[in-house]
């Protein structure tokens, strides 16, 4: 079983994010009622929290087909215009990655959202010729790490926008019991709720541990989870007991040891772990500021007191206080 396969299909057996849940279930029934396509959808939020999950299942409780597509794959207009022609009426378009499409793709989505129109340009110099194509009502479903990153035109076209959260310990122990369930491996609520405090608030991180510790519990144990397995098994996997991995830590140590607890700007930071100034802003500071282990501030990034405590360094010099 995949990742696939663990995805709920259905907005009922969607676990957490409590008020993305409760307005899509709304503004659903009412596109069904009225036998429209659901306004099109901006899913934004750090990586693996359900952006691909919500849109499939926007799909199936409107009882209609979907296409996925992502920013960088869409190159020319003909691409888009081709998948935009071959839409039943009210399809799911979902453009993963959107904040990453090209300008001139981006001019075609308009009007597509706008009015199901688009104007496509047809041979070149002189005798090239502009032809408006009525397009069946489709919903656009666009996910994108950070909604900062869209143009405001683009960002303005979308009736419905929902942020997705880091879920609660709770609610990842829910969706580790679920998946554990469909993985046919016993766990009990406490070895649940150590993953799940383990996994920075998000789904996939969760289930991927889940296989990894179903792992060492079949091989160094009898097979079930239980805390005590998940702890070793986490231990081996360099995850620590707030759930930072290995990437986390190299983070906030180089704010603290290079940087002397900060400030220190975006591309320094980069420099300094070997990362992408994309993938910290992306992938790996959301948690740890959601956390209150790093602060983003005008001069950059700061390490908080909390930090140096669990990490096992000295704590940071009390700042001058100016009289
Ligand atoms: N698997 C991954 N994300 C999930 C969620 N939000 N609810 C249920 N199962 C999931």
């Amino acid at each position: 079983a995949f990742e696939r396969a663990l995805r709920p299909k259905r907005l009922a057996e969607y676990i957490g994010q409590p008020k993305v849940r409760e307005q899509l279930d709304l503004f659903i029934q009412a596109a069904r009622r009225r036998g429209e396509a659901l306004d099109h959808v901006l899913l934004f939020g750090p990586p693996g929290l359900g952006k691909t999950t919500l849109a499939h299942i926007i799909a199936g409780e409107m009882g209609v087909g979907l296409k996925q597509t992502s920013g960088p794959v869409l190159e020319r207009p003909g691409d888009l215009a081709a998948i935009l022609t071959n839409l039943e009426p009210n399809d799911v378009l979902f453009i993963d990655e959107i904040h990453r499409l090209s300008p001139v793709i981006e001019e075609i989505l308009y009007p597509a959202m706008e009015d199901y129109q688009i104007d496509i340009m047809i041979g070149e110099g002189p005798a090239a010729r502009s032809i408006k194509l009525d397009l069946a009502p489709f919903t656009l479903v666009g996910a994108t790490t950070r909604a900062g990153m869209l143009t405001n035109p683009l960002r303005d076209r979308f009736g419905i926008v929902a942020r997705l959260e880091f879920y609660a310990p709770e609610d990842l122990a829910h969706i580790v019991r679920r998946s554990a369930q469909l993985l046919d491996v016993r766990i009990d609520e406490a070895g649940a709720l150590e993953i799940a405090r383990r996994a920075r608030g998000t789904p996939r991180i969760a289930n991927r541990l889940l296989r990894r510790v179903r792992d060492f519990a079949e091989v160094r144990a009898a097979g079930a989870i239980t805390a005590e397995i998940a702890d070793r098994a986490l231990a081996l996997l360099d995850v620590d007991p707030l759930g930072l991995d290995l990437m986390d830590r190299k983070l906030l140590s180089a704010v603290i040891e290079k940087f002397a607890g900060g400030p220190v700007g975006l591309d320094n930071l980069a420099a300094a772990i070997g990362e992408s100034a994309d993938t910290i802003e992306d992938v790996l500071e959301p948690y740890l500021i959601q956390q209150g282990y790093l602060q983003r501030t005008p001069r950059g990034r700061i390490a908080t007191p909390a930090v140096y405590a669990h990490l096992g360094l000295k704590a940071p010099p009390r700042p001058e206080t100016a009289l």
